[in-house]
């Protein structure tokens, strides 16, 4: 791996900071290279304009120039806005990551895609920066709570879901030995993961086309997370739930030719994901949410459903009246 100089800064926060932050400071400086830590608070809602201005402050107390580089150590809060602040610092200065979260290392570590939240809603600023390098160790995941590792597990099913094939019998076989983060199994599965987005992002880096499959679950995931109130469900369990509200309209609309809805929800049940909402949801809240945050793309909310594992489709137009029955299906009301 090569670097512009010898010099650069960690961005990491509190938690992991105080994991493993010295312990990557070392590793480099046993390379011959400085790196300074600057720590910023933990929390999806320190993700924000003013934590960047912080850093770009940071970076300037410390004398960083443009040949400095930037390591994000965390999870994909620090590897989104770490990524920001490298695109946007005198310029664009180099990046590399560290994700320490199963859901960076299998998700917001490639393809690039840098941001941060506006008051009116998520990652609504930022950049497609890609970093000059990315290690992925498992052995980080270790301290990582199980709430979040399962959450991180809900992407990696999703890409098993859209690959179908060996890999959706891999998550499907080794579920108990996955869960228990066994380090080879997991290793085969993390690698899958990768490589399933990375070819996907290699193909159509600025999302004009394929990469659009990977909103699968999405659609609907985040129109919940935004209903229910941020915070209340993880994202990984609103995609979840919201890969089985998907599946749930192939099947009312036709397009589903297997019987992809019960095997989903058999693997998400299996691996402790939500699949069923006990939660109230207001119906109109809910379609306000898809609607709104649908429309300023295309005026119309398109999906990507799955006619089988491995065969997404995109693009897919749903009426109205259909997505409100998504609701009353995931509240177990509707089949
Ligand atoms: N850029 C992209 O393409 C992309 C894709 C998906 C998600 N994202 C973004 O990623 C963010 C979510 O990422 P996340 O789930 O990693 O959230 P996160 O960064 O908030 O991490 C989750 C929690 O786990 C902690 N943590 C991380 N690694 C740990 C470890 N090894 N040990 C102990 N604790 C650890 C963090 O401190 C945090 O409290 C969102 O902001 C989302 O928008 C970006
Ligand atoms: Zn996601």
């Amino acid at each position: 791996m090569s670097f512009p100089s010898r010099r650069g800064a960690i961005v990491t926060n509190t938690t992991v900071g105080s994991l493993y932050a010295e312990r990557v400071a070392q590793a480099f400086a046993n390379k011959g290279f400085t790196l300074s830590v600057i720590v910023i608070p933990d929390g999806e809602e320190y993700k924000t304009l003013s934590t960047v201005e912080y850093i770009y402050h940071e970076l300037l107390r410390l004398n960083l120039d443009r040949k400095s580089f930037l390591l994000a150590l965390g999870g994909g809060v620090i590897t989104d806005i770490t990524g920001f602040v490298a695109s946007t610092f005198l310029r664009g200065i180099d990046y590399y990551q560290i994700p320490t979260s199963l859901l960076a290392q299998v998700d917001s570590s490639i393809g690039g895609k840098t941001g941060v939240n506006l008051e009116e809603g998520k990652n609504l600023v930022g950049t497609f920066y890609q970093p000059k390098g990315v290690w992925i160790d498992l052995s980080f995941l270790s301290t990582l709570p199980e709430r979040e590792y399962r959450e991180g597990l809900s992407e990696v099913l999703k890409a098993a879901f859209l690959e179908g094939g060996d890999f959706l019998a891999l998550v499907e076989r080794e579920k108990e030995v996955i869960m228990a983060r066994d380090s080879l199994i997991l290793e085969e599965t993390v690698v899958r993961a990768v490589d399933f987005k990375r070819k996907i992002v290699e193909e159509d880096e600025r999302e004009h086309g394929r990469r659009s499959i990977l909103n699968y679950g999405h659609t609907i995931g985040h129109a919940l997370e935004k209903a229910l109130g941020y915070g209340v469900l993880r994202h990984g369990e609103a995609v979840a739930l919201g890969m089985i509200g998907e599946a749930f309209l192939a099947r009312t609309m036709g397009i589903e030719t297997k019987r992809v809805l019960e095997t989903q929800k058999a693997i998400l049940d299996s691996f402790g994901l939500p699949t069923s909402l006990s939660l109230f949801c207001d119906h109109s809240t809910f379609c306000s949410a898809l609607l709104k945050d649908k429309k300023k793309e295309a005026g119309k909310v398109r999906f990507v459903l799955l006619k089988d594992f491995g065969q997404p489709c995109v693009g897919i137009e749903v009426e109205e009246e259909k997505i409100t029955e998504v609701i009353s299906f995931l509240q177990g009301g509707k089949q």
